[in-house]
């Protein structure tokens, strides 16, 4: 019956995670995933949620199903913290949310509406992007190209040709941008460069969807939505998936979302309308609980307080991470610039490194870094930075 079921490669952000899992070695160290770890090694509860979660407990009752749309006061919550409460747009009545299974169901969903709306259109990626945009997207039907982003030369970005690219985009063709802590490179767009970009984006009548994954790792959880606030100041059209298993270390119970910013309320009615319809045909609405945690950490006061400053927190130490493995490899490779460690934002870091290169790290070191040269900063602590840059500068020299 299913014998022209071909074999699945795997993954290569999951399948190296779970090698790691299966590697012996007391010592190794893992850099894949984009899973922030404390200074133990270990995946943080944080004090916010952990406070969020014995009141949503103690306060539990039934569990109806949600609606397809997910939880009101999640939904209200996310928007609040994507545009500030006081937005105009939200004013207007021309954002809608979804409660979505994580950023990448938000992606899911926002792919499949795009494709239904706009079934020619084209989504373009930054070169390079997450490993999943593409097969989220072709997954739903889109044909996906690249435009220019990493710069290997400097480990910085390739704005003015990025520029131009999408000043040949087909009109109505979706650009889908990091809207901080660019995954894989680190490499971020200044906030002159989004406002540079912006006009590009209204005159070829291009589709801006920002990929929101780690709001409070670049800088403050305001300064990370600046795009979301720009495009909506402007007027213009866009999607935006966002994110709360890296800033309240929440992965595995999914919680995420997908806004629309629409031109108008009347539009806004129908576009939440479709976006219903399709989860419903794909999994009938969301789960309940960690929404609920999130929204009880966003709306109380003294949570929202102790949360930001957790989230500081661990930008701090990732950058403390950064610094020393700087320090270390800049030491041991005296002609080797390696300061875009410092430069490079969030949880990632492009190292440069060859995929023979990463194989080595691996074999020889047990140090896992993607074949991409992606290393996920936020896996490095004041035990292991010193190890892995150590395994580094041997791979390099
Ligand atoms: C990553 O990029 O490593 C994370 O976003 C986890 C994932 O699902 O790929």
């Amino acid at each position: 019956m299913f014998h022209h079921v071909e074999p699945y490669a795997g993954d290569p952000i999951l399948s190296l995670n779970e090698a790691f899992g299966k590697d012996p070695r007391t010592d190794k160290i893992n850099l894949s995933i984009g899973i922030y770890f404390d200074d133990d090694a270990k995946i943080p509860m944080l004090p916010s949620v952990r406070a969020a979660e014995l009141k949503v407990v103690a306060e539990a009752g039934a569990r109806p199903y949600l609606p397809m749309e997910g939880a009101a006061n999640f939904r209200t919550a996310v928007q609040h913290l994507l545009f500030g409460a006081e937005h105009a747009a939200l004013k207007a009545g021309r954002v809608v949310t979804i409660q979505t299974v994580g950023s990448s169901g938000g992606l899911k969903v926002g792919a499949d509406f795009i494709k239904r709306y706009f079934p020619n259109t084209t989504i373009l990626v930054s070169d390079p992007t997450w490993d999943n945009h593409r097969a989220v997207f072709e997954g739903s039907g889109l044909t996906v190209q690249t435009y220019p982003y990493y710069d290997a030369a400097t480990g910085g970005l390739r704005f003015d040709a990025m520029l131009q690219a999408l000043s040949k985009a087909e009109k109505h063709s979706v650009v889908l941008l990091h809207a901080c802590c660019h995954n894989p490179t680190g490499v971020d767009l200044t906030d002159a460069q989004w406002q540079q970009l912006l006009p590009v984006l209204q005159e070829r009548e291009l589709i801006p969807f920002l990929d929101l994954a780690y709001q409070g790792y670049g800088a403050s959880i305001a300064e990370d939505a600046f795009a979301v606030r720009l495009f909506a100041d402007s007027g213009i059209s866009f999607l935006v998936a966002n994110s709360f298993s890296k800033s309240m270390s929440l992965y595995g119970e999914r919680c995420g979302a997908l806004t629309i910013v629409c031109p108008d309320a009347g539009q806004a009615v129908n576009v939440l309308g479709q976006l219903k319809a399709n989860v419903r045909r794909n999994y009938s609405n969301p789960p309940m609980h960690g929404g609920q945690l999130v929204a009880r950490v966003l709306t109380d006061p003294e949570l929202r307080a102790m949360w930001e400053a957790e989230v500081v927190a661990m930008r701090d130490r990732i950058q403390l991470m950064r610094k020393k493995l700087f320090d270390v490899l800049s030491a041991k490779l005296p002609g080797r610039d390696v300061s875009y460690f410092l430069t490079q934002r969030g949880m990632f870091s492009y190292t440069g490194l060859s995929p023979e290169q990463c194989d080595r790290l691996k074999e020889e070191f047990g140090v896992y870094i993607l074949r991409s040269g992606r290393m996920c900063v936020a896996g490095l602590n004041s035990r292991n930075v010193e190890a892995t840059a150590n395994a580094m500068a041997a791979v390099l020299a």
